[in-house]
């Protein structure tokens, strides 16, 4: 491939694999059949970007997706290669302020993608609409949420990657072999002993948010659960532990797939530290995440980071069904679009709007950069939406569980207190 024979997009991606893997020390390329990556964008620049160089969108994946200054026709991908998130939803386009014509360059990369052989998923939830790795499957994935949670969770074996590097292993079905794909650095770092019952999927969120910033990019092994948690609530921790820290991987003993016990979790090694997770820790965290929270009227509720599972959007038309949303407040709720078929089959989308809501797909409000106009307070069941959508968006955010998110939503007014 280096040397050309496989064509000159290949060539350049794998010139682009050798440098990343000698400037990582890694000992050699390992093959992938598993990559996760956002390819697409949406933005005037790269319609203008296109425009101006000759090959179109393959000059803008050989700039964006490749590092690479020539353009290079880009042939179809080698490994199956799934798209994560993008920057905006397309059937609610209008709702979301977004013009006609970024909708236009919207669906120009999607058709480009769709023709490379790239799935279309649109969402940082792969592993809710059918990309779900097995034990010990090496992979190429970027977007810190899936990536934990494959690590963590279904025991495959990624780094954080970027844009170029998942780019490059689309053509290839190669990555760098070091960090998460082996053995020795998968094992737990930190303890964390829990001195409470950690319960619903906020509080797996505040868990999370708390052991971030106390490990950063470490391991932490999360021992003392009392009930097994479900996709929603790892799904809630990885999240925020990925956004307080920087953390790619964790254990919950007895739950995860590498640590059925503290030996497994740890192997040879003992934890640097250990920490314990009670009343203070937790109530820390919530003053925490809620740090920007000050107006009691709250213009804008946001759930669905990371992407609803169906389970979450059944769990909504529980609270909201035959309710109204208050007149003042918006209720954005973002899925994967096959997720959202589901909700339309089953009559949640309709309970949804006719309280007033909108189902989204596609993207969200810190990542797209989209919400309602003249948004000042946001409210949200996401530790990491609490993380970022006030630095990203300039708005105060408070946090809480689905349901005190769908009382203010009802009421217009934040009422959470940390049960
Ligand atoms: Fe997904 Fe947006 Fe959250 S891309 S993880 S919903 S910040």
């Amino acid at each position: 491939m280096l040397d050309g024979e496989h064509g000159p997009a290949v060539q350049k991606a794998m010139d682009l694999l050798v440098r990343y893997g000698e400037a990582l020390d890694a000992e050699r390329l390992v093959d992938t059949n598993n990559v996760c990556a956002t390819v697409g964008a949406t933005t005037p620049f790269v319609r203008d970007f296109a425009a101006q160089h000759a090959g179109g969108m393959d000059a803008v994946f050989s700039e964006f997706s490749l590092d690479c200054a020539d353009v290079v026709k880009i042939p179809k991908v080698k490994v199956y290669t799934s798209h994560l998130q993008q920057g905006i939803d397309p059937l609610n386009a209008q709702l979301q302020g977004v013009s006609a014509e970024l909708v236009k360059i919207y669906r120009m990369g999607e058709t480009y993608l769709g023709g490379l052989g790239v799935q279309l998923l649109n969402t940082c939830t792969p592993y809710q609409v059918g990309n779900v790795p097995v034990k010990g499957e090496h992979c190429a994935w970027m977007e810190s949420s899936a990536v934990i949670y494959c690590n963590s969770v279904l025991g495959g074996r990624t780094n954080a990657e970027g844009r170029e590097s998942a780019g490059a292993a689309m053509l290839t079905g190669k990555i760098p072999y070091w960090g998460y794909h082996l053995d020795e650095n998968r094992l737990g770092t930190h303890l964390i002993e829990l001195e409470l019952e950690v319960k619903d999927t906020a509080d797996w969120g505040l868990l999370g948010y708390y052991v971030g910033e106390m490990v950063q990019e470490r391991i932490p092994v999360i021992n003392g659960v009392r009930n097994v948690p479900n996709l929603a609530r790892l799904k809630h921790f990885g999240a925020a532990a990925s956004s307080s820290g920087g953390v790619e991987m964790y254990h919950v003993i007895g739950v995860t797939p590498e640590a059925r016990n503290m030996k497994e979790a740890f192997g040879a090694g003992k934890p640097l530290a250990t920490f314990r997770y009670g009343p203070a820790e937790r109530k820390r965290a919530y003053e925490q995440v809620n740090s920007t929270g000050r107006d009691a009227h709250v213009d804008y509720v946001m759930l669905g980071c990371p992407h609803y599972s169906i389970e979450q959007i059944w769990e909504v038309c529980q609270l909201l069904e035959g309710q109204r949303i208050h007149a003042d407040t918006s209720l954005w709720i973002f899925t994967p679009s096959t997720i959202k078929q589901i909700a339309d089959r089953n009559g949640y989308t309709k309970i949804i709007t006719d309280a007033g809501g909108h189902l989204m797909t596609d993207t969200c409000s810190a990542f797209g950069r989209v919400m309602p106009k003249g948004v000042q307070v946001a409210a949200v069941d996401s530790a990491k939406q609490a993380h970022y959508l006030p630095a990203i968006m300039g708005v105060q955010a408070w946090f809480g569980t689905t349901a005190d998110c769908i009382q203010a939503a009802i009421t217009g007014r934040w009422s959470g207190r940390l049960a």
